[in-house]
């Protein structure tokens, strides 16, 4: 099969489209011929071994993918040949062929393309916990989100309306912005116009109820002290490439919450939570109202520019890459 490997860590350039053996499939695993698989950021820093996991070279970069069920292993129930699915892996999803844990696959709602479904199971599930659950979003209040051009970020102002928030939106481009506006995004804020802070209490003079940040670095400060008295700030993510360091007196002086959204670990410590917002989520993506937002799709054999493209800030939603 032809895949997208990494014989060496480094810039996304590593990595080279060649014909490699298919996997095996091991006990509980389905195969699946690839359609489509999304690039993630964190694909750009497992390939820079810059990822809070390593991965031992060489490995097929991608961690989510939609494809049709080509052969299911003995004793697994609920998947079968022909089947459409959707499926997320650590690695390995960047291939004409994947090989997955059974109880990772999800089968596709009617109506949903390969595409859409690829760029469905890491932002959007990350965005919809953390808004249902970590910050327990009600109907009407105020939620900032920051890097809201990007895959997470978008699929965070889309269910936020979903779930009936307010959104602004902070993002460094027209473009970007205009499409959190398609997505329901009331107020938009572009942050390398400069005091981000001024701008934020502009559109909020209230103050917000809500921060959903997967960028940190300079971004992060301004975006909390932008919450009202008891306000919430999910942290998800670095994409700025730095962690910010919060003054503790702000939490303090406005009651403020900072809560993390990790997927392991959410999974993990809050397994019944999860299982009742997959459910929510797969229902919004069948009803039209979680679908993701493609920016640019990508032939496999370019998966280097794709991890580029992601890796440099430019994607606009999220970056498939076309397997068919
Ligand atoms: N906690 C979890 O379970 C979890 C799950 C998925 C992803 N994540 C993390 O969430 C973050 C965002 O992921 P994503 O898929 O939304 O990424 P993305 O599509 O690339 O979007 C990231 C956004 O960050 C901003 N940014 C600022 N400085 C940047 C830089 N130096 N390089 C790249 N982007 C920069 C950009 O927005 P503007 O330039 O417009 O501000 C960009 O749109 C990543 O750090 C990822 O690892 C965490």
């Amino acid at each position: 099969m032809r895949a997208a490997v990494c014989h060496e860590y480094g810039p996304p350039e590593v990595v080279r489209v060649e014909e490699i053996p298919s996997p095996d499939l091991g006990t509980g695993q389905v195969r699946v011929a690839v359609r489509a698989a999304a690039v993630n950021f964190p694909d750009v820093l497992i390939v820079a071994n810059r990822y809070q996991v390593s991965c031992p070279t060489p490995f097929v970069p991608g961690s989510e993918f939609a494809g049709d069920v080509t052969e299911v292993a003995d004793g697994v129930d609920g998947f079968a040949v022909g089947d459409r699915v959707m499926g997320t892996l650590f690695v390995g999803a960047f291939a004409e062929e994947a090989v997955a844990a059974a109880s990772s696959l999800t089968r596709i709602p009617d109506g949903v393309g390969y595409r859409e479904a690829s760029a469905f199971g890491v932002a959007h599930r990350t965005s919809y916990n953390s808004l249902r659950t970590v910050a327990a979003l009600q109907p009407g209040e105020q939620v900032i989100v920051l890097g809201a051009g990007g895959g997470v970020g978008l699929a965070a102002v889309q269910l936020a309306v979903a779930l009936g928030g307010v959104v602004t939106a902070v993002a460094s481009s027209p473009t970007k912005l205009e499409v959190a506006r398609s997505l329901g995004a009331t107020h938009l804020v572009n942050h390398t116009d400069g005091d981000l802070r001024g701008a934020l209490k502009g559109v909020l003079p209230e103050g917000a109820d809500i921060v959903i940040d997967p960028v940190g670095g300079a971004l992060a400060e301004p975006a909390l002290r932008a919450l009202r008295y008891g306000g919430r700030f999910v942290t998800i993510g670095y994409a700025a490439g730095e962690i910010p360091k919060i003054p503790l007196n702000l939490v303090l002086l406005k009651g403020i919450r900072i809560m993390g959204f990790e997927f392991m670990g959410f999974t993990t410590h809050e397994f019944a939570a999860m299982v009742r917002n997959e459910a929510e989520l797969l229902d919004l993506l069948g009803q039209g109202r979680a679908t993701p937002h493609i920016g640019a799709t990508f032939p496999l054999a370019e998966a280097a520019a794709a991890l580029r493209y992601v890796g440099d800030g430019h994607a606009v939603g999220k970056i498939v890459l076309d397997v068919s």
